[in-house]
């Protein structure tokens, strides 16, 4: 009891203030350490990616390397859809005026559950020019786009080739479909007996 009232009066006597209010401004100035701390990240810290949410980040395994990319050259609207995140073990791709771009590093943005999930596996380049997030923008189609509408566009396409690996570039159904066409011909030329066995 003699020391904590020793401890008291040495307290008033060296600041001036009473107990209560010594441990009141001891309080508010650790909780303002606390706060004024928490806004820096510390040197340990810097180099360590950024937390996403646990929502966003939720198909994201810690203990997986990152991915390679993987060079798809030429692939169709219809094959992009596959690389909407739906299945975690294919890259992310997005296309920006014909050319598609891994962005499985900005999973966070395009996976499923992201803000922006809606443009994953597709060609986004007239919803990007127009900042719309309607389901019929979000497409190549740049017809009717001014020329501040298709700056804006360019300003993506730049941040997107800064940011992420391109991995191929799409091409019309219809070309495929006419290469399909053309392979088969040749087969049936190079192998016209299996064509008439297939034909009898
Ligand atoms: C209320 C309006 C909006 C706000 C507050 C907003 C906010 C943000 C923020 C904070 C980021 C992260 C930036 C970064 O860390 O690099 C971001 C990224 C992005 N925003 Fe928005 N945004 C808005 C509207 C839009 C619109 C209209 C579009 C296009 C239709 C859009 C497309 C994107 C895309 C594609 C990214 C990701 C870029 C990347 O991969 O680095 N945003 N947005």
């Amino acid at each position: 009891m003699g020391l904590y009232t020793s401890v008291m009066e040495e307290i008033s006597f060296y600041t001036g203030l009473s107990p209560a209010a010594f441990f009141t401004i001891l309080a508010m100035m650790v909780v303002v350490y606390r706060t004024v701390s928490g806004m820096f990240v510390s040197p340990e810290d810097y180099n360590k990616p950024p937390v996403v949410s646990a929502r966003a980040n939720s198909r994201l395994d810690e203990s997986e390397p990152p991915r390679e990319p993987v060079q798809l050259g030429e692939i169709t609207d219809r094959e992009l859809r596959a690389y909407d995140g739906s299945d975690p073990s294919k890259p992310l791709l997005m296309a920006i005026k014909g050319q598609i771009y891994d962005v499985s590093n900005g999973r966070n943005f395009y996976g499923p559950g992201g803000p922006y999930a809606m443009f994953a596996g597709k060609e986004c380049s007239r919803a990007l020019a127009l900042l719309s997030f309607k389901p019929d923008d979000i497409n190549g189609n740049l017809e009717g786009l001014g020329e501040e509408e298709l700056t804006i566009l360019e300003d993506w396409e730049f941040k997107f080739i800064e940011k992420y690996p391109k991995v191929g570039q799409l091409i019309a159904e219809q070309r495929t479909r006419q290469n399909e066409f053309k392979e088969q011909t040749q087969d049936n030329l190079d192998n016209p007996n299996e064509c008439k066995e297939e034909e009898k």
